[in-house]
Parts: structure tokens; C-alpha cells; sequence
């Protein structure tokens, strides 16, 4: 998928990865709507800005209305402090599955005709190597990783006759905001040779894009899917911190 004069839209780019997916976008060539649930939480220079809720179907459309010449799609929003599955807070727990699954799904299907229109294009869907085991502390985000690789498999096959490629981007843990937090208040000390910087997973998942591949991950993402061959284990945040 070339990227230089293509259109991308991305989500949740007020912070975090998807702030650095428009970036890096822009400085390889594409036109980028750079959206967020509050627009005006987006500095980035020589974006289209867009107001996007991924979980609002009104707003969903209406980004779809107005984005009619986009040719890659970045999923990467989502809410990802789930909790644990039987003891966490049920409303987080929803959120977490509606976000990473449901709303993914509604942007899939809001632009998949997009794309079709404008000669298949790309969907880059945003997972995480916990899809693959679940980390305890956050079982629901795990559990809605698997349902999201899932949901990306699935669309690959339905997407396939109309020209779109389908890519997974698989990381372990990355150095934004809400992973430091997550990792603070936990007590861990996850140095920089564990996390992915998150300029260079968004420059190695576009390069995976421009290849071609389906499934693009890094060190700790490939880590997890080798667990896939043996019994399921959870990832053990406290073998990988420094305390
Ligand atoms: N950081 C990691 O270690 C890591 C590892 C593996 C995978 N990932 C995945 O990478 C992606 C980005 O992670 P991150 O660490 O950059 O997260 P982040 O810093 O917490 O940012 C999340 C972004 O998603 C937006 N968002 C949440 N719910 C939304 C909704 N309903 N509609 C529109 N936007 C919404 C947030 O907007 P608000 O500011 O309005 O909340 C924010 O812009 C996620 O899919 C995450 O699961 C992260």
C-alpha cells in the first residue's frame, strides 16, 4: 500500500500512538484526517480535524459523510483500563469491549464501502500481544484484544474480494502516557528496554503497511503469539520490570 498520495484517517489522535500515526502520515506523503472524540485536543499542523466517537454511530456517519476519499483507515482508538474480568467494575469492563470491539467494528463498516469506492485501500487495526495470554490487573482489555484480532481475521476474509488489505498491528507494552501510568500504578518499573518508543512502532507498523503484511509485530508482540503453541499463560509484567 503506497502511502505517499494517499488519504488516511486515524483515530484518537489527541494523544498517545495515534497522535504519532498522523504525524508520521503526514511526513510520508498522506492526506491525514486527524480525528478525536475532542478536536480541539489536536495540535498537529496540516490535518483535517475531525470530531470522532468511535462509539457514536451518529458521530461514526457523520465522519463517513464528510472523509468520502479515504484509502487507509487506522483504528487505534480505544478505552483500555478494563480492570479484572470477575472483579472489576462491569461499566469498565463494557466500555473497555465497546470501545476495542464494537467500535472498531462500527468504523470498519462505516468505511469499507469507502474504500471500496476508492480502489480497496487499507484498514490498520491497533491490537496488543495481550490478545495472544492477558495480563492480570487488566483481563477485560486482554479479552477484548482477542475479540478485536478476531474481528480483524474476520474482516480480512469479507474485505478480501473488494481489494482491501487487512493489517493487524501487534506491539507489547509502548511508552505513552497511559501505559507509564498503568505500569506506576502498579508498582512496575518498565524501562525503555521493554517499551516500545511509539514513533518507532507507528514508523515499523507503516512500513509493515507499505509491505503488504497482514500482521506486523514487535518484540514482546512476537513473544506472545510463540505462547500461542503452548498452554495459555498470562504475561508476567513483574519478569519484565526492573523492580
Ligand atoms: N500503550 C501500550 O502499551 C499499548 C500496547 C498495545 C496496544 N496498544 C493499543 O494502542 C492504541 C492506542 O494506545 P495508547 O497507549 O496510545 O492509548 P491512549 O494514550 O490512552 O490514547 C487512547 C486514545 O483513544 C481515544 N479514545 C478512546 N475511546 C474513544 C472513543 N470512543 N472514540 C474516539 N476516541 C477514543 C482517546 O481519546 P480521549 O483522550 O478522548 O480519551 C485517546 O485519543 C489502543 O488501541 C491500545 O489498545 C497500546
Amino acid at each position: 500500500m503506497e502511502l505517499r498520495g494517499a488519504t488516511a484517517l486515524v483515530t484518537g489522535t489527541n494523544r498517545g500512538i495515534g497522535h504519532h500515526f498522523a504525524v508520521e502520515l503526514l511526513q510520508r506523503g498522506a492526506k491525514v484526517y486527524a480525528t478525536a472524540r475532542r478536536p480541539e485536543l489536536v495540535t498537529i499542523p496540516s490535518v483535517e480535524i475531525l470530531r470522532l466517537d468511535i462509539n457514536d454511530q451518529a458521530s461514526v456517519d457523520a465522519a463517513a459523510a464528510v472523509a468520502t476519499d479515504v484509502d487507509v483507515l487506522v483504528n487505534n482508538a480505544a478505552f483500555t483500563a478494563g480492570g479484572n474480568l470477575v472483579t472489576g467494575d462491569l461499566d469498565a469492563i463494557r466500555a473497555t469491549m465497546d470501545s476495542n470491539y464494537y467500535g472498531t467494528l462500527a468504523m470498519v463498516r462505516a468505511f469499507a464501502p469507502i474504500l471500496a469506492r476508492n480502489g480497496g485501500g487499507a484498514i490498520l487495526n491497533v491490537l496488543s500481544g495481550v490478545a495472544w495470554t492477558t495480563v492480570d490487573g487488566n483481563t477485560a482489555y486482554a479479552a477484548a484484544k482477542s475479540a478485536q484480532w478476531g474481528l480483524t481475521n474476520g474482516i480480512r476474509v469479507e474485505l478480501a474480494g473488494q481489494g482491501t488489505l487487512v493489517a493487524g498491528l501487534v506491539p507489547g507494552l509502548v511508552a505513552t502516557d497511559t501505559m507509564k501510568e498503568f505500569a506506576r500504578d502498579a508498582g512496575l518499573d518498565l524501562g525503555t528496554d521493554v517499551m516500545t518508543d511509539p514513533l518507532d512502532l507507528v514508523r515499523l507498523a507503516l512500513d509493515g503497511l507499505e509491505a503488504g503484511e497482514v500482521e506486523i509485530l514487535d518484540g514482546l508482540g512476537v513473544a506472545a503469539k510463540a505462547t500461542l503453541a503452548g498452554p495459555p499463560q498470562a504475561l508476567d509484567l513483574s519478569a519484565v520490570s526492573a523492580s
